[in-house]
């Protein structure tokens, strides 16, 4: 289901102008929520990334927090829907001249798109996914503009490329110095002598909130954690290695390339402790 300037309807019969500066050059800033057991997670957090990415690219947001929120329950309460639901929440320069001038827009649009939540095979994460090492490399916007969530993801639509070529759920990328970044909707973690490992917020990595929780949750376990340049031969020298983000949740990687791991007892600890401390993130809608 779509909302487009405050008009809802069903996913196919959502338009915007091909003239929209989202469209033509991925002028726009996003967000995905997810709601858990009808109410919904780490809202305040996403809000507060989206803000952040509109202000760096100079994008007057066309609604405040309270109004997403407004408009997430008006497209509830429109298709009845029950079950959990994915939220994309966009915000794009809006209509302007056929040229990248971003001035030339006058108004900001936004879109909700809300579906069913995406649902992975269990074993997934009972035994690992399968994940791929591309050969992406992911520009640096610098001046900390690497946290902007932004609708211009060409390169992490050829990492997922990559890895759905050879049945893997992921791609990782590196970033211009070969280290480690980020998968193309994810970040990852490895584990090695006991230590949570992850790459640093200065490699050009997106500051995931489910990242964050991670790293909060490992500190209150009394894991000691570092966020790092993580190199290729560290990835595959770890003992565990997973991913996360708002819609996987921590997914156990069981594969990179040749390399095969099972689920590790850190990673467990983790996922066991991020289940109990769901219900200090939920908000009613
Ligand atoms: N993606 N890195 C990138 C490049 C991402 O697009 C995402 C999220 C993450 C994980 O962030 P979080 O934990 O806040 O979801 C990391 C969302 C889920 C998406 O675009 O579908």
């Amino acid at each position: 289901m779509v909302n487009i300037d405050g008009k809802i309807c069903w996913g196919e019969e959502g338009r915007i102008s091909v003239l929209d500066h989202g469209f033509l050059f991925g002028d726009s800033v996003y967000e995905v929520v997810r709601t858990r057991g009808g109410r919904l997670f780490c809202f305040p957090e996403h809000l507060e990334r989206l803000r952040y990415s509109a202000e760096k690219i100079g994008l007057r947001l066309p609604l405040e927090g309270e109004g997403w929120r407004r408009e997430i329950r008006a497209m509830l309460e429109w298709s009845g829907l029950e079950v959990d639901v994915y939220i994309r929440l966009i915000a794009t320069r809006g209509v302007g001249e056929l040229s990248l001038n971003p001035f030339s827009c006058v108004r900001p649009s936004y879109i909700l798109i809300v579906a069913p939540l995406p649902v992975y095979p269990r074993r997934y994460y009972t035994e690992g996914c399968r994940v791929e090492l591309t050969g992406v490399v992911q520009p640096f916007y610098g001046g900390g503009g690497s946290n902007i969530k932004s609708g211009n993801y060409l390169h992490h639509v050829l990492a997922l490329r990559e890895a759905k070529r050879v049945g893997a759920v992921e791609g990782i990328m590196r970033n211009v110095e070969g280290y480690i970044t980020e998968g193309s909707t994810s970040n990852i973690f490895f584990v090695r002598g006991g230590i949570l490992r992850t790459p640093a917020l200065r490699c050009g990595i997106l500051a995931g909130i489910t990242r964050g929780l991670v790293l909060e949750l490992a500190e209150g376990l009394g894991i000691a954690t570092e966020e790092v340049e993580v190199g290729v031969e560290d990835l595959f020298a770890a003992e565990e290695v997973f991913i996360t983000s708002t819609t996987k949740d921590i997914m156990p990687v069981g594969r990179i390339g040749e390399r095969r791991w099972g689920v590790g007892p850190l990673t467990r600890r983790l996922m066991e402790a991020f289940e109990a401390g769901v219900e200090r993130h939920l908000m009613e809608i």
